[in-house]
Order: C-alpha cells, then sequence, then structure tokens
C-alpha cells in the first residue's frame, strides 16, 4: 500500500514542474539554468531562493530551506503533506484522493449543508431585500470586494426562508436543527433572522458557524453566534486562521484583535496576517492553533478595561506557552477598526511595528491608577514591579528597571535586589484606598429571593420565560443583570429552555457563569409551577413600582412647579393602581 503511494507521488510529481507551481505563489526569475525569487521562509529581501527546473527543487542559500514542489507548498500555506499534495494535484489536474478520516466523512454532510446556506446568505443581500444592509455595510466602509473576500450575506427578515430552501433541497430536519440553522416551539424557524451574516470557519477554511449582526433594530443583541454543534466547536475557531496562517508564517508574526470586524478592517488594508479571538478569552485549544504557527503573536484589543484586562490575561496565557509576544496599545479610538477608519492605514502599520513587550507593557499598566506621591500606593507599585522582575527571568529587564526605580523614587539599589533575590515570596501589600469597602452581610431580602427564584425557574422552563418576557419589566440594575440578558439572549437562539443547555452554553461566557452558580445554589425545586413564577414575578414587578414611587415623590416635595407636582402626583396614582 505504501508503495503504491510512493508510485502515485512520484508520479505526481513527475507531471508536477515546480517553477509553476512556486511561481503561482512568489515571483520568479529565469538566471542561467535556474530561477531565483525572495525567499518566503526567512526575512529575505533580496532573491535568495534559487529553483532548479532540471532537479525539481528549490534551495535557499541563506536559511536553508529546501525541498521538492510538495515540501514547498507543505511550508508555505502551513499545511499537512497529505494537503499539500492535493494541493500540487489540483494545480495539475490531477485527480488525488485525500484518504478522509471517519469523521471527516461523516462531517462533509454537515459542512455542505453550512456552505449551502452561506450561499444563501450571499445571494439574499444581492437582492432588492438586501438594499438597505447593503447601505449599513457601505457607510461602515465595508467594500464588494470584502463582502466577497469574506463571504458576507444576509438573514431575510422571514421566519422559515432558509427552512423552506434546505429542505427543498432534501436536506432533512433533524440536520439543520443540529448545525444550529433553526429550531422549533409551535412551527419551525430560522434561527438567524435579520441579520447581516458572517460565516465563520474552521481552521481548515470550512464555513462551520455563523455570526449574524444587527443592522437596522435598536435594542437588540448585537451578535448571534452558532452555538456548540457537531461542526461548530468555539474553543477551537479563530475568525480568519485559515487566511491567516500562511501570511503570518511569511510575516513571521500574527496579529490577534477581538472582533472580528476589527480583523477584516486589517485584512482589507493588506495586512493579512490577523485572526480575531471573537471575545477576550483564550481557551486552551485556540493557544494550541496559534502555537502550531511558530511566530510572533501580537496582541491588540480593544481600547476600553476590558481590552486592558484580556491583553494582561492573554499575554500571561501566550508567555506560559512559550509564545513570543508583542503589545499593541491604540488610543482615542474604541477599537482597531475605527482606529484604522479615523487614522488611516499607515498609523495602524507604525503602531504594528512597534510592539511593547510585556513588561514594558505590565510596568504602564501597574502604574496607571495609582496616586505614586502616596507612599502606600508607592510601596504597592514597587512591590508588584519587584514581582514583575522576578517573574520576567530576565536579567537585562532587571538592571534596567532596577536603576529605573531607584533613581525615579530614590530607593537604595542594594535594598531592591536584596528583595528581587529573597526567597521568600513578597507578600502582598495593598493600598488601603484601593481596598474595596467591605460589603455588609445583608440578610437576603425578599426581593432578593423572588429574583433568584424567578431566574431559576426561567432557566428551567420555558413557559416561565414566556411569563418573565410578557412581563417587560423595567428590571433595577441588581448583581444579576449579566444573567437576565444572558438567559433572554439563550432563549433568543433556541427558543426554549433546557436547563442542562443552558448550563453548558453559559460556561462559555465566565462572568455570566459564576453568578449563575449562585443563583443556582441551594435551589432544590423541581416542579416548575406557572402560579409560583408569578408569586415571584408579582414581588419583582411590585417592588420595582415602589421603589420608583419612592422616587417620584421626593421628586413630588422638591417640585415647585404646579403642573408638574399635578403630573407626579397622577404618575404615582398610576403606578399604584399597577400593583400587583
Ligand atoms: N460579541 C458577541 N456578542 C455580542 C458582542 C460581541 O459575540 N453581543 C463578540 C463578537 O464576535 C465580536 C467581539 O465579541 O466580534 C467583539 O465585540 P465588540 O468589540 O463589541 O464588537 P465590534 O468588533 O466592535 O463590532 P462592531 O464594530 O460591529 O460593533
Ligand atoms: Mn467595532
Amino acid at each position: 500500500m505504501q508503495e503504491k503511494k510512493d508510485n502515485e507521488f512520484n508520479l505526481i510529481l513527475s507531471k508536477a514542474d515546480i517553477v509553476e507551481i512556486i511561481s503561482s505563489y512568489i515571483e520568479l526569475k529565469p538566471q542561467g539554468k535556474n530561477y531565483f525569487g525572495v525567499c518566503p521562509f526567512h526575512d529575505d529581501h533580496s532573491p535568495s531562493m534559487s529553483v532548479s527546473k532540471d532537479k525539481q527543487i528549490y534551495k535557499c542559500f541563506v536559511c536553508g530551506a529546501s525541498g521538492n514542489a510538495f515540501k514547498f507548498v507543505e511550508d508555505y500555506l502551513n499545511i499537512p503533506f497529505l494537503e499539500a499534495v492535493k494541493v500540487v494535484s489540483d494545480k495539475i489536474g490531477y485527480n488525488f484522493k485525500l484518504k478522509q478520516s471517519k469523521e471527516d466523512i461523516k462531517n462533509n454532510k454537515y459542512y455542505d449543508v453550512m456552505e449551502l446556506a452561506t450561499l444563501f446568505y450571499q445571494n439574499n443581500l444581492k437582492t432588492k431585500d438586501g438594499k438597505e444592509a447593503r447601505e449599513y455595510l457601505k457607510k461602515r466602509g465595508i467594500t464588494d470586494e470584502i463582502i466577497k473576500d469574506f463571504s458576507i450575506g444576509l438573514a431575510p427578515n422571514k421566519n422559515d426562508s432558509l427552512y423552506k430552501l434546505l429542505t427543498k433541497k432534501n436536506i432533512d430536519k433533524k440536520t439543520l436543527s443540529e448545525l444550529g440553522l433553526i429550531g422549533e416551539s409551535d412551527n419551525v424557524y430560522d434561527l438567524f433572522r435579520n441579520r447581516i451574516m458572517f460565516p465563520l470557519k474552521s481552521p481548515k477554511g470550512r464555513v462551520n458557524g455563523f455570526s449574524g449582526r444587527i443592522y437596522n433594530q435598536e435594542g437588540k443583541t448585537k451578535y448571534i453566534n452558532t452555538r456548540e454543534t457537531v461542526v461548530f466547536k468555539k474553543r477551537e475557531n479563530l475568525y480568519n486562521f485559515h487566511l491567516a496562517a500562511p501570511a503570518a508564517r511569511r510575516e513571521k508574526s500574527l496579529i490577534i484583535c477581538e472582533g472580528f470586524m476589527d480583523a477584516i478592517r486589517i485584512y482589507s488594508i493588506g495586512v493579512k496576517n490577523v485572526v480575531a479571538t471573537m471575545g477576550t478569552a483564550l481557551a486552551k485549544e485556540q493557544i494550541e492553533l496559534l502555537k502550531s504557527l511558530n511566530v510572533k503573536i501580537i496582541i491588540v484589543m480593544d481600547n476600553d478595561n476590558a481590552g486592558e484586562m484580556a491583553t494582561v490575561s492573554i499575554g500571561r496565557d501566550l508567555l506560559d506557552n512559550g509564545i513570543d509576544i508583542g503589545i499593541v496599545r491604540l488610543t482615542g479610538k474604541k477599537d482597531p477598526d475605527e482606529y484604522i477608519l479615523a487614522n488611516g492605514p499607515n498609523a495602524f502599520i507604525d503602531n504594528i511595528k512597534n510592539p511593547m513587550n510585556y513588561y514594558e507593557f505590565m510596568e504602564k499598566n501597574l502604574r496607571k491608577d495609582k496616586n505614586l506621591n502616596n507612599s502606600v500606593e508607592l510601596t504597592s507599585y514597587i512591590n508588584d514591579m519587584i514581582k514583575l522582575i522576578i517573574e520576567s527571568k530576565d536579567p537585562l529587564f532587571m538592571e534596567i528597571e532596577v536603576n529605573k526605580l531607584a533613581n525615579e523614587f530614590n530607593l537604595d539599589k542594594s535594598l531592591l535586589l536584596s528583595r528581587i533575590n529573597m526567597d521568600e515570596p513578597i507578600k502582598e501589600i495593598k493600598a488601603p484606598t484601593k481596598e474595596k469597602p467591605k460589603e455588609k452581610v445583608k440578610k437576603s431580602t425578599k426581593f432578593d429571593k423572588a429574583f433568584k427564584s424567578m431566574l431559576y425557574y426561567m432557566m428551567n422552563d420555558t413557559n416561565c420565560m414566556r411569563m418573565f418576557l410578557r412581563r417587560n419589566l423595567d428590571l433595577p440594575q441588581t448583581r444579576y443583570g449579566l444573567v437576565v440578558d444572558n438567559l433572554v439572549y439563550y432563549f433568543e437562539l433556541t427558543r426554549e429552555m433546557d436547563f442542562a443547555s443552558y448550563i453548558s452554553f453559559v460556561e462559555d461566557y465566565e462572568d455570566v457563569s459564576f453568578f449563575v452558580k449562585e443563583i443556582i445554589e441551594n435551589q432544590k425545586n423541581e416542579d416548575f409551577k406557572e402560579e409560583d413564577m408569578k408569586v415571584f414575578l408579582d414581588i419583582v414587578e411590585n417592588t420595582i413600582k415602589e421603589k420608583l414611587i419612592l422616587e417620584k415623590k421626593k421628586a413630588m416635595q422638591n417640585e415647585l412647579d404646579i403642573s408638574m407636582k399635578k403630573k407626579l402626583f397622577e404618575e404615582i396614582i398610576e403606578l399604584k393602581r399597577g400593583m400587583c
């Protein structure tokens, strides 16, 4: 068998011409018997790679990269050997059958359906119904070329047009449901409706999910993403990875940003080595993917607090995994997309060329919110810096930083060094001004209890969820606000509440899942009666109204204008009347 394959590989190689194959990626110029080009495998400026037509091999005399056509494609596109064989075969019109794993064969069916859905959305964006969406995209500077490159489409503002179309093509309901494209309550309906559709692709470049963005509806969740499905594994995806990987190998670096709109913008100014995390966290699998490229990772998160925190934690994770990193913080605009639109591509590229290292960034970050004239805060800053110096394990960084600290704050250098060389870990000294006031241990009120039970019922029961939505409550800011948003978002996606699925869904949202755990603690109920739900809703609604009445009473007392007083009074009566 192996011999047969070897023969087949040789056959393909004998039909392929290495000069033609390599020329399809980089420019080659004839010189004597050979061809020369700029080597893509090191930072080359003059043509150091020679390609021999006779021997059918390439060799770079600077970095030593060499091999046959398969090897070139394998390294240039950063793909496995067998896929490189397939690419070369396709180029010469030879039908090479990649042996697929059982998993791949099973999943092909699913990928094909995702491809059909993509085409459907793409077409729909081009029709009369897509006018408003096209205008929205144009206003954001998303050109037709970008729309094409990223296969952007539009989900119609109809209940079940995708479902109908794909059913006509003999695709069964179960498959569509497994792919997260449809939901079912009384009727089957499309999960993505009236949203601009961005296909999400696996690292190999196959559409496995979608993100749908609102463009003409206020107040809806901005993005809806495909949930975990047979082919969509959020933890294994990075937006644009398949296009960014070969570019990253060439550039020896990869930019990671938060939003896929940012990645699209950066890519469209010709900086193709860019991926988006689609959030502020990186999963272990995503880190592995980044690591496989073996290039420097440049972190460019949003210019807000969340972006700052993400930079600290992603930077730490990548460093701990032995990955070389650089950090860029943009200023003035919210994210790379807005930055580039406001300042132009070159300003962005300049930033990317001069990233900070992790320690420079951390130093800035540590002193940002501190008042270094206050001796307690200064002590805390210096201790943090010492910890950072120890962590860096970099003697040069230590020398520079210790000198800086000694000079800037007039400290004894040997004292700092002795702290650094101390065996014991440094105890953290917290500035008292920074400490959060201790929360009083409040006995949980009737409202708190009802609120928590209400949320717990919503997690478990579709009817209870509907009852909540029908009330249309103007909820006060509570610590569980995130949970409410998340629950409603989940319900929008699934139209059905199921405790186990919700819990696995919310695990992806770390800041929410913390509160969910709090809510489900000590809840023992297994029977979700509507009468009980009504009681919780009444308590919540009444509490909100009571609070509003109190506020209005206060306002009435301070109001001098008689007609305003009257208006407030009437509003209070109205609220009281509405109380359950
Ligand atoms: N995101 C999401 N759901 C939301 C908000 C954000 O899934 N409700 C994800 C998206 O993948 C998005 C990323 O988090 O790409 C970053 O969010 P954000 O910065 O809010 O989005 P932008 O990239 O700025 O998108 P836009 O410019 O369209 O507002
Ligand atoms: Mn944005």
